[in-house]
């Protein structure tokens, strides 16, 4: 079959030590439970291999400046002079240094007292909630917000209160019973689009005495003035305790970034085991995220075309009949359900030319399967309709009548925007 996964011994050139019984079972379940028996022996990820003329969706660089002549030369142009750099960990940098004068432009974009640069968003949420939290605290966090936050829950001890998704309702009735702490959601959910009620979380945490934090990974570039995010736009900036994000969105590069505290920035260099136990960023890197900075604050035009296009192919797949689950963003998923189904839609899509990112268990809860697409700025009108045209094409083929998401949808009532979506 193509795409088969399963390993053949005994073609391998060197051999590895065999894994003991308590590894081997796991492995085996793996490709037992999941390989063969629910994939049929393919892999619900590798599909076809997109060509020149393919609709990719799969890539989070929402702005399309991957291919920028400014970051390219600002990268090539580091390399050219320093190579890799000194490598490190962050904790020695001091003095005049590049990443430390890019921490106070990420903070002035932000309008933040201070920011910490981290080597990926998974290093600066796990770092930071390590850093805030203990095994007395309690952590209020939302089902979807990102693995890398529960991460740090689990890191730092604590207790996780899982709250309904954007039910700030919820979250005050969890809070009234166990009193004050650390309250952590997305400001965009990755899975599904969505965008969290920020003002009213923020009044409730104001309320309750509880520290604040938002992941902004797929808010930050995309939204807010000139880029600033979802915190800035509702001006909540002096509500909101912590920002996070991943640069590897809209920033187009490899780092996370954490806005806090003047006094907070040292602290955490000192105090969260990613900071201080792995090797910081290369200055390619830092002198990348520099220029980019630059030209995600100047190129409004981008985060104009994102929005008409996210406008477009969500009002369109809605009206089409798909249950978008409440998105108002650049991602926008297609909710197939079991895994056999959503290999039934990619197969469907990428026939067709368009590739999205299938997720499942464990970044989505069991027989929620979907297929996310993440829009970008350089998607042509063509490539639009042909988004439309295939989605409405395949609705039969893939039974999305059928699907849960389907039924569900028609019980659901309409959900109201957070913020002004264009
Ligand atoms: C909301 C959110 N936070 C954090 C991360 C982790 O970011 P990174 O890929 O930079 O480690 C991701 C990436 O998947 C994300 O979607």
């Amino acid at each position: 079959m193509e795409n088969n996964v399963t390993p053949i011994r005994s073609r391998q050139a060197f051999l590895s030590p065999k894994n003991p019984a308590f590894l081997q079972n796991r492995i085996d379940r793996y490709y037992r439970e999941r390989v063969m028996n629910t994939w049929d022996g393919g892999h619900i990820m590798r599909g076809r291999t997109p060509d020149q003329y393919s609709t990719l969706l799969s890539s989070n660089d929402y702005l399309s400046i991957a291919q920028h002549p400014k970051i390219k030369y600002a990268i090539a142009d580091s390399i050219e002079r320093n190579g890799s750099g000194t490598l490190m960990s962050g904790i020695f940098l001091h003095g005049d240094n590049k990443q430390l004068a890019l921490e106070k432009s990420f903070a002035n974009f932000m309008q933040s007292e201070s920011s910490i640069i981290s080597q990926s968003g998974w290093c600066a949420n796990t770092g930071l909630i390590q850093s805030i939290a203990s095994e007395h605290t309690p952590v209020y966090i939302d089902v979807l917000a990102h693995t890398s936050l529960w991460e740090g829950i689990r890191s730092a001890g604590a207790s996780a209160v899982s709250i309904f998704h954007n039910d700030p309702e919820h979250l005050e009735r969890q809070i009234l019973r166990k009193g004050p702490g650390v309250v952590v959601i997305d400001s965009v959910y990755s899975t599904n689009g969505s965008i969290a009620p920020l003002v009213d979380i923020a009044n409730i945490c104001e309320k309750e005495g509880c520290i604040l934090v938002v992941d902004e990974s797929h808010s930050l570039g995309t939204h807010g003035p000139a880029g600033a995010g979802l915190v800035v736009e509702l001006n909540l900036t002096s509500k909101v305790h912590f920002r996070t994000a991943s640069l590897a969105k809209a920033f187009a590069g490899r780092a996370g970034i954490i806005a806090c505290n003047l006094e907070f920035s040292d602290y955490f260099k000192f105090e969260a085991n990613p900071a201080i136990f792995s090797s910081t960023l290369l200055p390619y890197e830092i002198a990348g995220l520099q220029a980019t900075l630059d030209v995600i604050q100047k190129e409004d035009w981008r985060r104009s075309k994102l929005q008409q296009i996210s406008k477009k192919v969500r009002e369109s797949l809605d009206d089409l009949g798909y249950n978008l689950n409440g998105s108002l963003s650049q991602i926008i998923s297609l909710e197939s359900g079991t895994e056999q189904q959503t290999i039934i839609l990619r197969n469907a899509l990428e026939k067709r030319g368009v590739f999205g990112s299938v997720f499942c268990a464990p970044a989505t809860a069991k027989n929620r399967a979907l297929m996310r697409f993440s829009l970008n700025a350089n998607l042509d009108d063509y490539s639009v309709e042909k988004i439309i045209s295939v989605c409405r094409e395949i609705r039969g083929e893939v039974g999305m009548q059928n699907w849960a998401s389907t039924r569900r949808s028609r019980y659901a009532t309409r959900v109201t925007p957070a913020v002004n979506v264009a």
